[in-house]
Parts: structure tokens; C-alpha cells; sequence
């Protein structure tokens, strides 16, 4: 065999490949971006009320964000939950994050990447 004439590179590129089947290109930083806009105190402020594994002075007003990608498979109902909670339950403490603008869509998708990974 001597298709791949250096061996280490083409270890390293079967590598990058395999990391790209898993976690499409972009899901990675979008997931980083999310889990910074969750943890921002002027942003998503999620810790407020929500334990996050890695976060730091969490408060308890709502559950543990954790097995999210078990428990909600479907992003679109993820994305409803942050953009607007009072539609499944109106009378949530939780703030209405894309309806109030307090996040763009964007950010709420980034930080629904971030929530799959829990
Ligand atoms: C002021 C408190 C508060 C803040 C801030 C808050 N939440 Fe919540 N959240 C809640 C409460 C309370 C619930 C429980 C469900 C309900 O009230 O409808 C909840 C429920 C959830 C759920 C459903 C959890 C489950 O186990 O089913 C998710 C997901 C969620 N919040 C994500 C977030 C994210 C992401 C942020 C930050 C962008 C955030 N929350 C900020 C109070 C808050």
C-alpha cells in the first residue's frame, strides 16, 4: 500500500474526517458561542435559575439543564422553549428570550447547540 506515503498525515487527515462525520463543520464553534452566551450574565443569563454542568453559582428556580439531547431530539422545540416559554407554560419565571429581544435567533440557535451537548 502506498497510496498514503506518509503515514502520520494521513492518519491525522482520517482523523479530521472522522471528527467532521460527528460534529459537522461550524456545530463545534456554534456550540463554544452558545455555551457563552448561556453562561453571560447580560446575555442568556441561563444560571440564573438553571444548574449547567461547568457553570459556576448556579441558582435553582428552574430544573438542571442536563441529558437535553435525550430528552428533546427536536431542536424546533428547544428553540421554542428559549424563544418564547410562556407559550408552553404561561406562567413561567422564565424570561420570553426571543419575543422580550433580550437574543437574536442566532444566538438562540447557538446556544440550542450548546444545550444538545449536555
Ligand atoms: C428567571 C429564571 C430562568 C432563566 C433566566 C432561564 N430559565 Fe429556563 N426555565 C426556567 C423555569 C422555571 C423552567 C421550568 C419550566 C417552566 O417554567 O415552564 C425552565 C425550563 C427550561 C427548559 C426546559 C427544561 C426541561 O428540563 O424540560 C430549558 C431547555 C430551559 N429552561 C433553557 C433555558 C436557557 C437556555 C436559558 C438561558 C438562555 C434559560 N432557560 C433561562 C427558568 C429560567
Amino acid at each position: 500500500m502506498t497510496a498514503f506515503p506518509c503515514k502520520p498525515a494521513s492518519l491525522a487527515a482520517l482523523a479530521l474526517l472522522a471528527g467532521a462525520a460527528i460534529a459537522p463543520a461550524g456545530a463545534q464553534s456554534a456550540a463554544t458561542e452558545g455555551r457563552k452566551l448561556a453562561f453571560d450574565r447580560g446575555k442568556g443569563n441561563c444560571l440564573t435559575c438553571h444548574v449547567i454542568k461547568g457553570g459556576d453559582l448556579p441558582g435553582t428556580i428552574g430544573p438542571e439543564l442536563k441529558d437535553i439531547k435525550a430528552r428533546y431530539p427536536d431542536r424546533d422545540e428547544l428553540f421554542a422553549i428559549i424563544f418564547d416559554e410562556t407559550k408552553r407554560n404561561p406562567q413561567t419565571m422564565m424570561p420570553p428570550f426571543g419575543r422580550n429581544r433580550i437574543l437574536t435567533e442566532q444566538e438562540i440557535n447557538a446556544i440550542v447547540d450548546f444545550l444538545q451537548t449536555l
